[in-house]
């Protein structure tokens, strides 16, 4: 039998490296839509004029510019960028889907838990209504409601939390600090921080496609709930190393602009209730694992 093919926007970055290996491993057949041409993948622009590859199985979309980029100002156009990057490919793939005649069994789409209010007290499951009264929340909203597809085609959006995972977003950002001692709690260190291992959000989005059961809203978040303090001493603990430095909020304010500190800065407290339901087994669901399995300063592939 001819293997499953499966369309991944942005299936380049750190999310989706991983993903096409461990889809490539189970012999699905990974196409990337992608910017830049490969052997694996198709332009955007051919997706938009050709439409999906034939017999198209499941499409993912994990395209979008990467915001916490500190080389970036937070300019408005470097915001549009931020914005239209996730909400015009999204609606590209959502649209290539609905247009095709042989549609396929599944459309996952990796959003973020800023879709909840930044809070203290309030806790989130995926029934919880999301803001929209800040940037992200806003961003969340056009994002997630560019995904419009019909039936059979079934929608997942996995809301996730921080990736944890030695080759991308914070962990590679934090590692070096962190080594040299360097690191240290964010602002108050009280604010929650929801966090899944890259592992566990990967295995998740193919749960997803497999199980034909799984559809709306999950939160893609590991069951353990902590703060940036308790994320603090147990990577620092994984890299036997102090992090007593703390990093004031308004110092991450002047360099990344308070609209884009506050994902460091406040947090949400989320837990995966839907995830659970349908059965799915985390193989992290301890930080202090996570944190060991990437705390080596070079990366292993
Ligand atoms: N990493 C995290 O901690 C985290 C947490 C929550 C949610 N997410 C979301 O999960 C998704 C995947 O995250 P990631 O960490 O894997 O991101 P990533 O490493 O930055 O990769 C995203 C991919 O998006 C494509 N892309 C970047 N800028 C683009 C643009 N302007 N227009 C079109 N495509 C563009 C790139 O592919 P090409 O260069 O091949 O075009 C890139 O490989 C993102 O939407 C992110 O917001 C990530």
């Amino acid at each position: 039998m001819a293997a499953k093919k499966i369309i991944v926007g942005g299936g380049t970055g750190f999310v989706g490296t991983h993903l096409n290996k461990i889809l490539r491993a189970r012999n699905y057949d990974v196409i990337n839509v992608s910017r830049m041409p490969a052997a694996k993948n198709i332009s955007w622009t051919s997706l938009d004029s050709d439409g999906l590859p034939s017999n198209t199985s499941a499409v993912v979309n994990l395209a979008g510019q990467q915001f916490m980029d500190f080389t970036k100002m937070w300019t408005p156009g470097f915001k549009q960028n931020v914005l239209n990057s996730r909400v015009f490919t999204t609606k590209s793939l959502s649209k290539a889907i609905r247009q095709c005649e042989k549609k396929p069994d599944v459309f996952v789409l990796v959003t973020g838990v800023g879709a909840y209010e930044p809070s203290e007290s309030n806790k989130y499951d995926e029934s919880s209504p999301s803001t929209g009264t800040d940037f992200f929340s806003r961003l969340l909203r056009e994002w997630e409601k560019a995904a419009e597809v019909d039936a059979p085609t079934r929608l997942v959006i996995i809301r996730s939390g921080v990736v944890i995972g030695r080759n991308g977003g914070m962990i590679k950002n934090m590692i070096l600090p962190f080594f040299f001692g360097l690191g240290g709690p964010i602002a108050s260190g009280k604010q929650y921080l929801p966090w899944i291992h890259i592992e566990d959000l990967t295995r998740m989005i193919q749960y997803s496609i497999e199980n034909e059961n799984v559809k709306g809203i999950l939160n893609g978040v590991a069951p353990q709930v902590i703060t940036n303090a308790e994320f603090t001493k147990s990577f620092a603990k994984a890299l036997s190393r102090p992090a007593i430095i703390p990093v004031p909020e308004f110092s991450l304010n002047l360099l990344l602009n308070e609209e884009r500190a506050m994902m460091l800065t406040k947090g949400q407290y989320v837990v995966p209730k839907r995830v659970l339901e349908y059965g799915f087994k985390y193989k992290y669901d301890n930080i202090n694992d996570a944190c060991k399995e990437v705390a080596h300063l070079f990366p292993k592939e």
